[in-house]
């Protein structure tokens, strides 16, 4: 018995975490293993009623959990930002949950827009790093008088204190943001790349960065890349500038394995990645922190303009329930729902608007419980 937190979110999220559950279960019963699920409500309407995003007791609560299985967060009656920070990256930040995971995998039946390329040619994991970064909320807009503040940091990792003063003229103004690695947040992520490509077979990691220009945070990370890439000697180790490698994996995407990358350089190279795999219906992503509770998700957004609507894609949400369960160890039961998921495509039993088709969200559960049942 597993007791899972269901956190479906806004928009689609309901929808698509139903599929989720559903599929979820059927594997369970199959392998002779039951789901607790436990829902909670954070999310825009929520907010929206109450004046709560996500309470601190909630932190705790989901330290008792075995998994988190969340929708998707993001409304636009609530301004930008809000949901996000204080609900997606709160629980990340929080529960450090510093591995985002996220398998870009063409499926057999599923159509790429990249020409001439098939499932394989694109078949690889995006590693990125997902506690530190450009994503540590330092930042602020100063107009006129204002001159100097200090920042208090607080993560699992470290304790900072940033001071930063700008002279700005009375009738000018600044932005500022600043992304902050560590040597030990660089270390935990590369390591659990190599051991990624160790465990799975895979013979090369290539690393993200743009040491070419933000010299500081990322030539720590090449530091970190050299040091622990030396200890796999078997392993190829590569480099990539974040630009050049949006063209290279349009281009040669059957050249990477694992690709290791900071926190926003992953954020964004996973979206191309998330389109060469059949779209964002189908991309799929864990927030881990291994050996402790961890979080899986969709890659997409909440898409609340097709709430209601059936046009949903649940895909993405099931094969991250697949990550799910072989993350608590039911490795089965996983392998169960990504062979039925592949089986569906393949056979065009599951065709969803984004694919072409007019499979509803609420019928693609129900295929692949009944395909899970008799398989
Ligand atoms: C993602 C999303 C989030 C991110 C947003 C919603 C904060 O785009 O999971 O990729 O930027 O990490
Ligand atoms: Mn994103």
């Amino acid at each position: 018995m597993y007791k899972v937190a269901v956190i479906p979110g806004d928009g689609t999220g309901e929808e698509i975490i139903k599929e989720g559950v559903k599929v979820l279960d059927a594997a369970a019963r199959k392998y002779g293993f039951s789901i607790e699920w436990v829902w909670y409500p954070w999310g825009a309407d929520h907010y929206l009623k109450t004046g709560e995003l996500l309470p601190d007791s909630a932190i705790e609560e989901m330290k008792e959990m075995d998994a988190i299985y969340l929708g998707a967060v993001g409304d636009p009656r609530v301004p930008p930002g809000i949901l996000e920070k204080e609900i997606l990256l709160k629980l990340r930040f929080e529960l450090d949950l510093y591995v985002n995971l996220r398998p870009i995998k063409l499926l057999p039946g599923v159509p790429t827009p990249l020409k001439d390329k098939g499932p394989e040619h694109i078949n690889f994991y995006v590693v990125r790093e997902n506690t530190e970064d450009f994503y540590v909320g330092l930042g602020d807009r100063w107009k006129g008088s204002r001159r100097e503040t200090s920042f208090d940091l607080k993560r699992n990792l470290y304790r900072a204190k940033i001071d930063v003063s700008v002279n700005i003229e009375p009738d000018d103004e600044y932005a500022f943001q600043i992304g902050v690695n560590s040597r030990k947040g660089c270390e935990r992520i590369i390591r659990y790349a190599f051991e990624l490509a160790k465990k799975k077979g895979l013979n090369k990691v290539t690393a993200v960065d743009k040491a070419n220009v933000l010299t500081n945070v990322y030539s720590l990370w090449r530091d970190v890349f050299e040091k622990v890439g030396s200890e796999y000697p078997d392993i190829e180790k590569e480099y990539a500038f974040v630009d050049a490698i949006t063209m290279w994996m349009v281009k040669t995407p059957e050249n990477y394995r694992v690709i290791v990358t900071p926190n926003m350089f992953g954020d964004i190279i996973t979206d191309l990645g998330a389109m060469i795999q059949g779209g964002l219906g189908l991309a799929a992503g864990g927030n881990i922190n291994p050996g402790n509770v961890s979080m899986f998700e969709p890659i997409h957004g909440s898409a609340p303009k097709y709430k209601g609507t059936g046009k949903a894609n649940p895909l993405a949400t099931i094969m991250a329930g697949a990550m799910l369960l072989e993350h608590i160890g039911e490795d089965e039961a996983a392998k169960a729902v990504e062979t039925a998921v592949g089986k569906a495509l393949v056979e065009g039993r599951i065709k969803t608007y984004d694919l072409g088709g007019e499979t509803k969200t609420w019928e693609v559960g129900d295929i692949l419980v009944k395909m899970i049942e008799e398989g």
